[in-house]
């Protein structure tokens, strides 16, 4: 009896000692349901295109979704409530991919960022099954499908059952003003000026110069901000930005008035803005409002209905301060996006950094074998 049970605790020491530890970038090889769900958030939409994300794998069906601090854009978004939003739009990706996938997901929003800037915890069960491939392909499709439409929108106007589909299940959370209704003009107005007030910060600027990208070279290899492709250019436009742009003229206040008849452009021609809103500013209602965004947003690319974000109004003062008061809205305005129609239906490859790229660098023990 003795020696059996000497030989059990020294079995399970073996076990122990023997675990063997994995790197993130390893374990996620081994777990192809993971490393797809993690693809997915990585295709969502995140300001600036700076992909605020980073992920912990904890085991081979639960991670954590951290605040890359560093990616945080300090001047434009000092409380990183965008960089919040756009893990929002992450977490969608992956509650929707799961649904898609057949798998029992579930998650836990912080109340506040954890002390390792964690602020959702994942865990999930089930398999992935064949027999859901045709809906997982367009699901993947519509992902790629989704982008920021910067180009001037048609006259075609949206039809309301269009809206009412976009935004079902969150009507309590969005507000759509067509063109003909006076907070369009308001937020068309004010658009405007909140962009000529950032404009004329050179903080500002010199932060979002560092997000584009100069040759199909740099953004090859940093994976991230913004490609000719991403801001509209053809090839012909692309070739004459490539060549004769850089990071300084970015930064020079000069080149403001050509970027506000861009802005007054893309605002006139908005059939209508669609706002999400929440109740404050905690991580959790700033997170739920990003998966709400991304989720409208998806939503809308099915429909062919194009959407662009814009943020000005949210970023500077004094329009920040008063845009739900002066537009009677009970709560706080979370996104602003400009709304309609047009002819590009171009598919605009995606930017962004690889999944390893995103992973946190904490070892993880083989869990699958310990639990056989
Ligand atoms: C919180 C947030 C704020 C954004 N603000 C703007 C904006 O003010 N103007 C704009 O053109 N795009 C804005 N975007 C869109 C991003 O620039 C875009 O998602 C990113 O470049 C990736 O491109 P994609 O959406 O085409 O995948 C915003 C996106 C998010 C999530």
């Amino acid at each position: 009896m003795k020696k059996t049970l000497i030989l059990l605790m020294f079995l399970h020491i073996m076990q122990i000692t023997c675990a063997k530890a994995f790197s993130q970038d390893e374990f996620l090889k081994q777990n192809p349901v993971l490393e797809k769900l993690l693809y997915y958030g990585t295709l969502a939409p995140s300001s600036h295109n700076a992909q605020m994300w980073k992920v912990r794998i904890l085991s081979d069906n639960e991670f954590l979704i951290i605040l890359d601090k560093e990616r945080n854009l300090n001047y434009v978004d000092p409380d990183s409530r965008e960089s919040l939003i756009s893990i929002g739009a992450f977490l969608a990706n992956i509650i929707r991919g799961s649904e898609i996938l057949g798998l029992n997901l579930q998650y836990n929003i912080y109340n506040e960022t954890a002390p390792d800037n964690s602020v959702v915890y994942v865990s999930f069960s089930g398999i992935e099954t064949e027999s859901f491939s045709d809906s997982v392909q367009k699901f993947e499709n519509l992902l790629l499908k989704r982008k920021t439409s910067k180009e001037k929108f048609s006259k075609k106007k949206i039809p309301v059952q269009e809206i009412n589909k976009i935004i079902a299940g969150y009507e309590d959370s969005v507000i759509y003003f067509p063109k003909d209704s006076s907070s369009y003009q308001y937020i068309r107005e004010n658009t405007m000026k909140a962009y000529e007030t950032q404009g004329q910060n050179q903080d500002k600027r010199n932060e979002l110069s560092e997000w584009f990208r100069f040759s199909d070279k740099e953004t090859e290899a940093k994976k991230d901000g913004f490609s000719a492709e991403m801001l509209g250019m053809g090839s012909l436009k692309k070739f004459f930005y490539y060549n004769f742009y850089n990071r300084e003229k970015v930064r020079n206040i000069k080149f403001l008035n050509e970027e506000l008849k861009l802005i007054k452009t893309q605002t006139d021609t908005a059939d209508g803005f669609l706002l999400v809103i929440a109740k404050d500013n905690s991580v959790k209602e700033n997170i739920r409002a990003g998966i709400i965004l991304e989720n409208i947003w998806l939503n809308a690319a099915d429909a062919d209905i194009k959407i662009q974000p814009l943020s000005q109004i949210l970023e500077e003062e004094p329009y920040k301060n008063n845009i739900s008061n002066d537009l009677n809205i009970n709560g706080e305005v979370k996104m602003i996006l400009r709304t309609g129609y047009s002819a590009n239906n171009k598919i605009v490859k995606k930017v962004r950094r690889n999944i390893k790229d995103i992973l946190d660098n904490t070892e993880i023990l083989n869990t699958k074998e310990e639990k056989q």
